[in-house]
């Protein structure tokens, strides 16, 4: 295939990713994680993960060459998550890619973090619908975005007020005695549970909240009220139903997510959806999105769970979509921005 050969990195939290993409077909996608240093801390250190990415950099890029089939002089752009994100965890990425683009004399890419979650189903389900709206959740953030080009016009309809839905399965799960980071088990627990079993609030739905809040999440409120509800059991030395407390606690994240973005789609005269992050791994949400989003008339979009996490290959994705709609390239002054928006 003549088709370009991208090369996209990822670092801007705890994940350091090298992903190789030919036009929109996957070729390598190497992800090498400091998840297990930060266990014991109970989340992400940053200073321990730029630290790892420094160390898995080159070992990554060598990966993902090997599994591609490629050989670093192949590759004819390079792109990079310039933010949003740890500052220090995203210099190491981005000054990885300007010694790249510079080495191989190919253009740079900085590219939002963001924008290259939504990119990332290109390479499952071909050309992105655009516009269409994106629900994208995480263990960093919780948004809604109106992605009408996204490769330049990415508006922001809402996101959280406080935690990321990720960091309230993270906290609820530790809560409940679940290893961290806690949503796969919240998720795995939550099938022998019975969601109705508390009837937990959901953030931002009230017709006052709504007028001010319509797009936006609030989740804090939730992990009080699940804490409490532990409390309350324990001090009764009662046990705790942490599958039914699971399901129940997933139901009201999962309601409020989708309920939104169903919204946000109607709201906008969108007919696409596409969900994104490590929480649309998240068996509920899949299930409960399809149903709304059928009733709703409504198609749905959701990659794989290995493509819904941080990697290298969204920003590889997002890099091709830049080289085919012609962007001009980033110059080599390209900055890390840690609170780079949309
Ligand atoms: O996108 P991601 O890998 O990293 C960022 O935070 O950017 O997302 C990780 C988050 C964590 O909070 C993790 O608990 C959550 O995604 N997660 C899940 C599931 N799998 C991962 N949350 C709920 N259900 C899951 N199955
Ligand atoms: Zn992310």
């Amino acid at each position: 295939s003549d088709e370009p050969l991208v090369l996209g990195i990822e670092t801007s939290c705890d994940e350091t990713g090298v992903g190789i993409v030919r036009g929109g077909t996957l070729l390598a996608d190497a992800v090498a994680s400091s998840l297990e240093e930060h266990a014991r801390f109970g989340g992400v250190v940053p200073e321990v993960a730029s630290r790892a990415h420094l160390e898995a950099m080159i070992p990554s890029v060598d990966r993902a060459c090997e599994t591609a089939g490629v050989r670093l002089a192949d590759v004819d752009a390079i792109s990079v998550t310039s933010g949003p994100g740890l500052a220090g965890a995203l210099l190491v990425g981005v000054a990885a890619a300007k010694a790249l683009a510079l080495g191989l004399g190919k253009p740079l890419y900085g590219v939002n973090h963001l924008a290259a979650h939504v990119a990332v189903d290109t390479l499952e389900h071909g050309p992105l619908p655009e516009p269409c709206v994106s629900l994208l959740v995480s263990g960093g953030h919780s948004s809604l975005l109106l992605v009408e080009d996204v490769t330049d016009t990415v508006d922001p309809l809402g996101s959280t007020v406080d935690d990321a839905a990720g960091e309230a399965f993270d906290k609820v799960a530790r809560l409940l005695g679940l290893p961290f980071p806690g949503g796969p088990y919240v998720d795995r627990e939550a099938k022998a549970g019975d969601s109705a079993y508390v009837r937990f609030p959901r953030g931002l739905t009230s017709q006052r909240d709504l007028a001010r809040h319509r797009f936006d999440f609030s989740f804090s409120g939730l992990k009080t009220a699940v804490a409490r509800w532990v409390e309350t059991r324990e001090r009764a030395g009662e046990p705790v139903p942490v599958a039914d407390v699971a399901a129940s606690f997933q139901e009201a994240v999962c309601d409020v997510l989708t309920r939104k973005a169903v919204d946000a789609c109607r709201s906008r005269g969108v007919e696409d959806l596409l969900i994104g992050g490590g929480v649309a791994a998240n068996s509920r949400l899949r299930a409960m999105a399809e149903e709304r989003c059928a009733a709703a008339g409504i198609r749905l979009r959701v990659p794989r769970p290995k493509l819904c996490t941080d990697n290298g290959a969204m920003v590889a994705a997002l890099g091709a979509q830049m080289l085919a709609r012609g962007r001009t390239a980033s110059r080599l002054d390209l900055v890390a921005d840690s609170s780079l928006p949309v």
